[in-house]
C-alpha cells in the first residue's frame, strides 16, 4: 500500500495516494493553525464535506490553479459551476463512484451545510475512500455521533479520521463511541484547537482510545503525516 495523509490543521487534509493527490475540504486561507498556504497546495481532486465555510475554504482558486476535479454532493457541486468552475463531480448520500484515485462512497452525516453567501448546500456528507491500492480512509467529516457508523464500519476501514473538538461535532466521549463502531486500524483526531470553543486534549483522547478500544491513535500536529 503506498497511502499517506497529511492534516494541515482543522478538517483540511491532503492525501497521496499512488501519484494522486486528493485535498479533502481545503480550508487554508483565514485557517489559523494551517502551516501551507493556498498558492502552495497541490490537487488533482478536491473533496469537499459540506457547505461550511471552513471546508469549502479555497476550493475555487485551489481548482482553478491546479485544474482539479472538484467533488461534492449535488447542490454543493451546481454551486461550485454557477461560480466557474467546469470539472466538478456531483455524488449523493449512499452513492459511489470510481474516480481516478478509487472509489469515493458520500456517506451520512449529521450536521448544516449552508453554502458561504447563504445558498442552500443540500445535506452534509462523510466521505468513505477506497483507494486503488487497496487503503480504506473514512473520514466522518462534521457530524455528531450516530449509530450506523457501524454499517459504515461493516465496509472495513484502514484509517478513520473522526472529529474530536465538540460544540459544532461530536466531542471526545462520543468520538471514542464512535471508534466502538467503526472499528478501524487507525484513527486519527481532527476539528480541535482551531479556535477556544474547540479546544481539545488529543493526547488524552488518545490514552482513552487505546484503553477502550483495538484502534491505534494516530495524534498528529498540523503538516504531519501519517502512512497509512
Ligand atoms: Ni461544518
Ligand atoms: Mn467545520
Amino acid at each position: 500500500m503506498a497511502t499517506r495523509v497529511c492534516w494541515l490543521g482543522h478538517a483540511c487534509l491532503l492525501v497521496e495516494s499512488d501519484g494522486k493527490s486528493i485535498l479533502m475540504d481545503p480550508y487554508f486561507t483565514g485557517n489559523p493553525v494551517c502551516p501551507m498556504k493556498a498558492d502552495d497546495a497541490k490537487a488533482d481532486f478536491i473533496l469537499v464535506s459540506h457547505g461550511h465555510g471552513d471546508h469549502v475554504g479555497d476550493t475555487i482558486p485551489i481548482a482553478k490553479r491546479t485544474g482539479a476535479t472538484v467533488v461534492a454532493n449535488y447542490e454543493i457541486s451546481e454551486w461550485f459551476k454557477a461560480q466557474g468552475l467546469t470539472k466538478v463531480h456531483g455524488q449523493q448520500h449512499g452513492g459511489g463512484f470510481q474516480h481516478a484515485f478509487g472509489r469515493l462512497k458520500l456517506t451520512l452525516a449529521f450536521h448544516g451545510s449552508q453554502l458561504p453567501d447563504g445558498s442552500y448546500g443540500g445535506n452534509p456528507c462523510g466521505l468513505h475512500l477506497f483507494l486503488n491500492d487497496g487503503t480504506k480512509i473514512y473520514n466522518a467529516a462534521d457530524t455528531g455521533l450516530f449509530g450506523d457508523m457501524k454499517l459504515i464500519g461493516e465496509e472495513g476501514i484502514d484509517l478513520a479520521i473522526l472529529p474530536i473538538g465538540d460544540n459544532y461535532t461530536m466531542g471526545p466521549a462520543d468520538a471514542v463511541r464512535a471508534v466502538k463502531l467503526l472499528q478501524p486500524k487507525k484513527v486519527l483526531p481532527i476539528h480541535y484547537n482551531t479556535w477556544p470553543p474547540i479546544a481539545q486534549d488529543a493526547e488524552a483522547w488518545a490514552k482513552q482510545v487505546r484503553k477502550e478500544t483495538p484502534a491505534e491513535p494516530v495524534v498528529l500536529k498540523p503538516g504531519e503525516w501519517v502512512n497509512v
